[in-house]
């Protein structure tokens, strides 16, 4: 009897199958799972194509975007400063009028831009500092809408500070009451230094009451005197949580002398934390205050990634009051990171594709990831040969398979000819 066909098989692929690892092989599909690996599959399937020596890659990981406010630049205004303390005034207008429809529908719909563009896992932090959670409960209930393609984490995250208002602090349990994946903070906008050290504290209690994850942005501001970083890393060590704890943005740390830096990265070594960094964003949001020299105001992504600690990318904005740009695409990050970072040795190219691939997924603790056999089925297809080109080029995504289905499929940018 003739063996059972695949559901979906892809030939001739240069499969990333780790950091370290590509191998030319064919890729078999059944259901949402990968069925085979091997170099020559014998068999044959439903939908069967022939990939052409492209790259097949598990799926970028957003590890830091604000979904409830994509989609809204210059509504109700445009920030003209660009800095973070405008676009925190315009978000304090615009969330006055959210509604569940229009957080849902801003969220789904950017959700959709980032998946065919080979994005298939999400974090992205819902502000839980208007009293009635309307974009919190949105986007709880987009996690569930869009689970059979694209795994969303939700954020708790205070946007206004958990104690900048009385009942700020009780929005923040509540919203783990009701069900956020992990719990937020922003201890360099709280109003005082102290309130900002009892707020990382507050935030561990809480993730350890509910057993949730911590993703904390910290540091985000060119003051080298904001130094919460060490508050989180403190209560890290302490309470051993570290590989569940995130410390987002850390911008000032970039603007640390070198002798506290160094101190900093010795208690690092310590707690296994995660770091993401969001390069768009900060090159243009942060060193508004400077003449020149003007400060990247980029964390230290590559100094932390030499330590061996865990890097990751996001977009964190896509046209919103932080930052008007943006389409969702991971390559733009990863692109930029090499730029501001100046990682451009061979190596640090491929480990700025390793930050919106494998590292994101350690960002959000997923339990498995990758391209193995029994695993789900989640990857994509680029049109390059190679991490390198995948950059260099911002290479289109050709298709997207999530749980096993094929979710999307783009043609190669037409090509243009030289007439002269
Ligand atoms: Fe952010």
């Amino acid at each position: 009897m003739a063996a059972q066909p695949y559901d979906l098989l892809l030939r001739n692929g240069q499969l990333l199958r780790s950091p370290q690892h590509l191998e030319k092989a064919d890729i078999a599909i059944q259901g949402d799972q990968i069925a085979a690996i091997s170099p020559h599959l014998q068999g044959s399937a439903v939908l069967e194509i022939d990939v052409a020596g492209q790259l097949v890659s598990p799926p970028f990981v957003e590890s830091h975007i604000h979904l409830d406010s994509a989609l809204t630049a210059g509504d109700p205004g445009w920030n003209q400063s660009g800095s973070l303390f405008e676009g925190i005034e315009i978000w304090r207008e615009r969330k006055q009028s959210l509604t569940l429809e229009d957080v849902k529908q801003r969220a789904i719909q950017t959700l959709k831009q980032q998946a065919t563009q080979g994005v298939l896992y999400v974090r992205s932090h819902a502000d839980v500092s208007e009293p009635t959670l309307t974009a919190l409960q949105g986007l709880l209930e987009v996690r569930e809408a869009v689970k059979d393609w694209l795994t969303l984490q939700v954020v708790a995250f205070p946007q206004d500070g958990v104690y900048g208002s009385p009942q700020n602090e009780e929005l923040l349990e509540e919203a783990l009451r009701l069900g956020a994946d992990a719990v937020g903070g922003i201890p360099h906008y709280e109003l005082t230094r102290e309130d900002g050290v009892r707020s990382v504290q507050r935030i561990f209690e809480l993730a350890q009451r509910y057993d949730r994850l911590i993703d904390i942005h910290c540091d985000e501001i060119d003051d080298d005197q904001s130094r919460f970083l060490e508050v989180v890393v403190a209560c890290a060590i302490r309470s051993g949580l570290g590989p569940r704890v995130t410390a987002s943005h850390t911008t000032a740390f970039a603007s640390y002398n070198n002798a506290y830096a160094l101190k900093l990265m010795g208690f690092l070594q310590r707690t296994q934390l995660n770091f993401i960094a969001n390069p768009l964003i900060n090159i243009t949001l942060q060193g508004r205050t400077d003449t020149y020299p003007k400060r990247r105001g980029v964390t230290r992504v590559k100094e932390l990634w030499q330590q061996g600690l865990n890097v990751s990318l996001g977009h964190d904005c896509i046209q919103d009051p932080w930052y008007a740009l943006g389409t969702g695409n991971m390559l733009d990050v990863a692109s930029m990171a090499v730029h501001v970072c100046q990682m451009t040795g061979r190596a640090e190219i491929d480990a700025c594709y390793n930050m919106v691939t494998w590292q994101g997924a350690r960002t959000l603790n997923l339990p498995v990831y990758g391209l193995d056999v029994g695993q789900p089925a989640n990857l994509m297809v680029l049109d390059a040969d190679s991490r390198y080109e995948a950059i260099r080029q911002r290479s289109v995504v050709r298709w997207v398979i999530a749980r096993g289905k094929v979710i999307s499929q783009t043609e190669p940018a037409h090509q243009t000819s030289f007439l002269t």
